[in-house]
């Protein structure tokens, strides 16, 4: 996702490689790789997992667990859960001082929690529950100010909770239960609003998040063990967990989209147009008239007001064709605001036509455009606000102890495919002129508060086109969507769209992205893997394991659906429209299988 400048500055594209083929140095492993390397060889037992990791790579990219900021190639996430892992945890990993996520949950590890993990200050999750870790809970845990999700439970940990870690103002989850930890709960700071269940199990531990007093303690709770007090915390036990429950699902998800690409996008400061970096100044320095269209009710004074107050922390995310920022109105009202930095001459005669055009087109399954503004610098795009994030985010592991996945049961799904289907006939035979989006994929469908799908970015591909050459369309993270004859020709047409929905179908059943390491090691990506599994009659094996409420009828009718959009041949594929129908009258209320429709188109 934090790729920004790839897509349409080639010189930086460049540039990035120069500096990558700098850090590979000749062929040595990048510092992350040997520390990753160094965290290998601390391990004693293991499932097959790290044989993949080999130090002849450049960097650890490529390895299964591993995650990298696409542009730094720096370790973002390091997700090795459940793989019979036994051994110390290196101390090293405190040098992945970029690392958001570090999930080593349910393995054998043992030993203590390195302290050296109070170094990777960028931490947000921290999931070390379900091991035989022992020793203290390192006091410069609570160096970590970014994180959110702070779990160690049903460990050997002794001694107390440290007073540092109250000061993690982040804290959405935080769990120490099922140790032998003792002595009084920090009573001061985030850790106050933690239910008991975060602390159960562990003899020793007082406080009155657990309603158990300590002896010769000065603080909070002397008179608290009476039955009356005993019942008012009882009664409110449950509420502050489910809180919890739905504060992973929302402000969690949107936290860490925001600060998931927060690297990429410095970097493109640094590297782009440095000084002037604030929106506000994109606006007001040029002695351009900004001008603001579409059906926003403030004026564009109210509007540049608030440009002013947005900064690096109101990024929620970065994709090819900008940066992401979400904009909140004095009335309540919530927009994303996406900045496309100016790229060419001759683009700001397209640009305001073409967005009158993208900025009348309404449609409950796509992101309204709400409004633009034409700074001499940079284009500003405001759409609404989605709270649910990109499908993209809600599919994968971003965060592994989120059970974000378990949100998306069958129906779920299928609301999801079949609102981005009825998004994209939309353009595609009910706009005029007709839109092909180009870039149809998980991070293009956003969701709603009720996990209703909308296609997003529609016609900004064709309009941020390069005019010599399509290859600056295609990103890293489009690749796997991309219809083969696409790929050998440039040319985008509905077809071209329709193969990538029916990759968007697969991925949103098998919850893998559609060029998966583990299709990767087969040589093939999901199509291929599709085509194979049909070969031998087993495509619903491609069904993610973990899909609850799976229907065997609407599957057989969807993967009949994705089978033909993903055909190689363009010919073979319906339309979008027809797609629409299928999904309707087939998927959605399936009828016995000899009523299946082959042959249409
Ligand atoms: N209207 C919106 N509401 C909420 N979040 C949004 C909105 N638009 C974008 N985002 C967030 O910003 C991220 C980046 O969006 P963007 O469309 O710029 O990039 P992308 O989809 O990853 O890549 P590309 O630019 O190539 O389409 C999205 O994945 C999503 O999380
Ligand atoms: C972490 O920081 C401390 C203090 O700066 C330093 O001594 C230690 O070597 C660092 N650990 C790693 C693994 O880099
Ligand atoms: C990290 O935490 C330790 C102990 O809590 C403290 O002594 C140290 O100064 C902290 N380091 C930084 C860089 O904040
Ligand atoms: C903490 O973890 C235990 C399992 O180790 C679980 O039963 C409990 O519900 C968790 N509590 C919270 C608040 O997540
Ligand atoms: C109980 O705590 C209160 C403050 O919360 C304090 O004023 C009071 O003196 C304490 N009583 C006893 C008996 O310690
Ligand atoms: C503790 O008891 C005293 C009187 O005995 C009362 O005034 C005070 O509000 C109580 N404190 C708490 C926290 O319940």
């Amino acid at each position: 996702m934090a790729n920004c400048q790839m897509i349409h500055l080639r010189p930086w594209l460049a540039s990035t490689l120069v500096l990558y083929m700098l850090l590979q140095n000749g062929g040595a492993i990048s510092p992350d790789g040997e520390a990753l390397l160094s965290f290998k060889n601390s391990i004693v037992g293991s499932d097959t997992v790290l044989s993949f990791w080999r130090p002849e790579d450049p960097d650890p990219c490529g390895w299964r667990g591993v995650t990298c900021d696409r542009i730094t190639k720096r370790v973002v996430y390091l997700s090795l859960k459940d793989r019979r892992l036994s051994g110390p945890i290196s101390a090293d990993l405190g040098k992945l001082d970029r690392l958001r996520i570090l999930a080593l949950y349910n393995n054998n590890f043992y030993g203590n929690i390195p302290s050296d993990l109070g170094n990777c200050t960028e931490l947000q999750g921290l999931y070390l529950q379900g091991n035989y870790l022992s020793g203290v809970i390192p006091n410069e845990l609570g160096n970590l100010s970014q994180l959110q999700y702070l779990d160690v439970s049903s460990n050997s940990l002794s001694g107390s909770i440290p007073q540092s870690l109250g000061k993690l103002s982040k804290l959405v989850n935080f769990n120490v239960s099922n140790n032998f930890l003792m002595g009084p709960i920090p009573s001061e700071g985030s850790l106050t609003k933690f239910p008991d269940s975060s602390f159960a199990g562990n003899k020793g531990l007082c406080g009155k998040q657990i309603n158990e007093a300590c002896k010769n303690d000065n603080g909070p709770s002397n008179n608290s063990s009476g039955p009356l007090s005993a019942l008012g915390q009882g009664g409110k036990k449950k509420y502050p967990a489910r809180l919890l429950v739905s504060a992973f699902a929302t402000i969690g998800a949107l936290l860490l989209v925001a600060l998931m690409c927060f690297w990429g996008c410095f970097l493109y400061k640094k590297f782009g147009r440095n000084e002037s970096s604030s929106i506000a100044m994109d606006v007001s320095g040029g002695a351009s008239i900004v001008m603001f269209h579409g059906d926003l009710p403030y004026s564009s004074k109210d509007i540049i007001k608030k440009l002013e107050t947005l900064t690096e922390e109101h990024v929620i995310g970065c994709g090819g064709f900008g940066t992401v920022y979400k904009l909140a109105m004095d009335d309540g009202s919530e927009f994303a605001l996406k900045r496309i930095v100016k790229m060419n001459e001759g683009f700001d005669r397209f640009f305001e036509r073409e967005l009158e055009i993208l900025g009348s087109i309404k449609h409950r399954h796509l992101v309204n455009l709400r409004g633009y503004c034409n700074s001499p610098t940079s284009k500003l795009l405001i759409y609404d606000y989605l709270p649910g994030g990109s499908l993209d985010e809600v599919l994968h592991d971003v965060m592994p102890y989120t059970e974000r996945s378990e949100q998306l049961d069958w129906d779920a799904r299928l609301n999801i495919i079949v609102g981005a289907a009825k998004g994209l006939a939309y353009l595609h035979h009910d706009c005029s002129p007709r839109i092909i989006h180009r870039d149809i994929k998980s991070s293009n469908i956003l969701l709603d508060g009720n996990l209703e799908s909308r296609v997003s970015d529609f016609g900004l591909a064709k309009l941020l086109e390069d005019e010599e050459s399509h290859i600056t369309t295609i990103v890293a993270g489009t690749f796997g969507y991309l219809a083969p004859e696409y790929m050998q020709s440039g040319r985008a047409t509905e077809k071209t769209d329709v193969y990538s929905f029916g990759v968007l179908v697969l991925e949103v059943l098998s919850g893998k992205r559609p060029t998966d390491a583990s299709f990767i090691e087969k040589g093939l990506n999901i199509v291929g893997w599709l085509n194979y599994l049909a070969s031998e009659s087993r495509q619903q094996e491609i069904v993610d394991p973990h899909c609850e409420g799976l229907q065997a009828e609407s599957l057989d009718a969807l993967l009949s659906v994705a089978i033909r959009c993903v055909s190689s041949s363009p010919e073979d594929r319906p339309t979008m429209h027809r797609v629409v129908q299928l999904l309707e009258s087939d998927v959605m209320t399936p009828c016995p299988s000899e009523f299946y429709d082959s042959n249409s188109e």
